[in-house]
């Protein structure tokens, strides 16, 4: 139910609860305590009002109940019930009414029932208590004692309806009340400020994943913020940027690839077509075809180095023979460069590491296809001189270098050598190549976690390429996901 609500609400909600909430535990404490504060308050002031009636009625009430001055004291307290308003009962220390005003329901002569605040008086002085009158509306009778020269006389009992204080109490309650509006305004307020600081961003995020979901890669967001959106909007981007320069890679590799099939399909076409006239002497016919096969091979070498790149862009395992001799499929692959190399006129060196571990994490395809291509092109581009091959072992690692003295290339290209369908100026329309080669050895190395360099001292100055894979990482990269 709550994950359906949006989190504006959630967020609205819960911020009015936690107000609620506490609004309700301040109003009760501080109600019950303005309550006790307005009682206390009217208390007072009537306990003060009966101590002065008891002052003044000590002396009369002393005559009165030595006979003397019999009307006095009921005229006396009718005076004080007209000017301060409350009703009065005096009654003598045997609680016989001695005067009251009308509304007690006492008449003069009458005996009083004790009642709590008249034994409360007779021990302390001043009592008090709060009861229903005759009409069912709660009233406060206070009693004090009343003493002449020491002697205690009687009490004169103060009653006063409570009604004055309860609406004064209730008052009071409605101005707290009328307080809390405004809080709660506050907390609304509140809650729609956060909210709209979590939902800005999160809108643009939601556009800006749509618009690169219709193809806009260029798509990035404004960080506004050091927190954890703005670390959201950062991720977002960097995602973007990524996938801006996957998608440019693979669209520059498609038209790579076509334009690459283009030029020997041409080639195809028009010695096809000058092969269809009959009239072509019997030599020229012979270079056509021999033309036409170098094509073929050159389209299907093409074609088989595309296969490989996407085999390693699919992120397709290659396959593992821990049991292979690494040893011999090494001296194999040199003696297969050897026999090149030496067909070209070339010196051909092998130094092997006799410390070499005999597995190594990598499989042996992958292994030979890397050492293939450099050593294809260091017999390529190398016309005279030597080629050498070294395999080293440390510690951790196995150091593979191809070492030739041909045509190298300038220092600065050296960082591109590696990118897909990269050759240089020097070797375009000399060399037959399609600038995969490397990049293959490159995405293999990146699979193990291995390294490539390629370093030349300059153009005509020889070329070495160094190949660095680390064991513990090369293990890493191929171990089975499933035992
Ligand atoms: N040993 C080398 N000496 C000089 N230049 C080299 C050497 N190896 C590579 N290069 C340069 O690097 C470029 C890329 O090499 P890479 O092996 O990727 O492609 P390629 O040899 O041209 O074609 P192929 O896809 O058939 O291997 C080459 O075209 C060449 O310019
Ligand atoms: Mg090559």
């Amino acid at each position: 139910m709550i994950n359906r609500l949006s989190i504006r609400w959630r967020i609205l909600i819960i911020f009015i609860l936690i107000a609620c909430v506490g609004g309700l535990v301040q109003f009760v404490i501080a109600g019950r305590q303005l309550e006790a504060t307005t009682l206390e308050f009217y208390k007072h002031h009537l306990e003060t009002d009966a101590l002065l009636v008891a002052t003044t009625f000590a002396e009369p009430l002393g005559h009165f109940l030595e006979g003397e001055g019999e009307e006095g004291v009921g005229r006396m307290i009718s005076t004080f019930q007209q000017e301060v308003g409350h009703d009065y009962l005096i009654v003598d220390s045997s609680y016989r009414v001695v005067a009251a005003t009308t509304n007690t329901d006492y008449v003069p002569g009458a005996r009083a029932a004790l009642t709590p605040e008249l034994s409360m008086a007779l021990s302390q002085r001043i009592g008090s208590d709060i009861r229903p009158n005759h009409a069912g509306d709660d009233t406060l009778h206070l009693a004090v004692s009343v003493q002449y020269e020491g002697d205690p006389l009687g009490f004169v009992v103060l009653s006063e309806p409570m009604q004055p204080a309860y609406a004064e109490i209730n008052r009071r309650y409605a101005e707290l009340a009328s307080a809390t509006i405004p809080v709660l305004a506050l907390v609304i307020a509140a809650s729609m400020w956060v909210y709209g600081t979590i939902s800005q961003p999160m809108r643009h995020l939601r556009n800006s994943a749509l618009q690169m979901a219709k193809g806009m890669f260029d798509t990035r967001i404004r960080v506004q913020s050091q927190d954890e959106l703005g670390q959201l909007a950062q991720a977002f981007n960097y995602m973007a940027g990524q996938i801006e320069a996957l998608m440019k890679t693979q669209r520059s590799f498609v038209s790579n690839a076509a334009h690459e099939l283009r030029t020997p399909l041409m080639t195809l076409k028009l010695r096809a077509e000058a092969l269809a006239d009959v009239t072509l002497p019997a030599a020229e016919r012979v270079t056509y075809l021999s033309e036409i096969r170098q094509e073929i091979d050159h389209m299907a070498e093409l074609v088989s180095s595309l296969l490989i790149l996407a085999r390693i862009d699919e992120g397709r395992q290659p396959q593992i023979s821990v049991n292979g001799d690494m040893v011999s499929s090494l001296h194999d692959i040199a003696r297969h460069w050897r026999i090149e190399a030496e067909a070209k006129g070339l010196t051909f060196n092998a130094q092997f590491d006799p410390k070499l571990p005999p597995e190594l994490p990598v499989s042996p395809n992958d292994l030979r296809l890397m050492l293939d291509n450099l050593l294809s092109n260091a017999v390529k581009y190398t016309t005279q001189g030597s080629v050498d091959m070294r395999i080293a072992s440390a510690k951790d690692t196995v150091l593979f270098e191809v070492q030739d003295t041909g045509i190298g290339f300038s220092p600065e290209m050296a960082a591109n050598l590696f990118e897909r369908f990269f050759r240089a100026e020097e070797v375009r329309g000399r060399f037959i190549g399609n600038g995969l080669g490397l990049s293959i050895v490159k995405a293999i190395l990146d699979f193990y976690g291995g390294r490539i360099t390629g370093e030349s001292k300059g153009i005509g100055k020889g070329a070495l390429f160094k190949i660095v894979i680390d064991l513990q990482q090369a293990s890493i990269a191929h171990r089975p996901v499933t035992p």
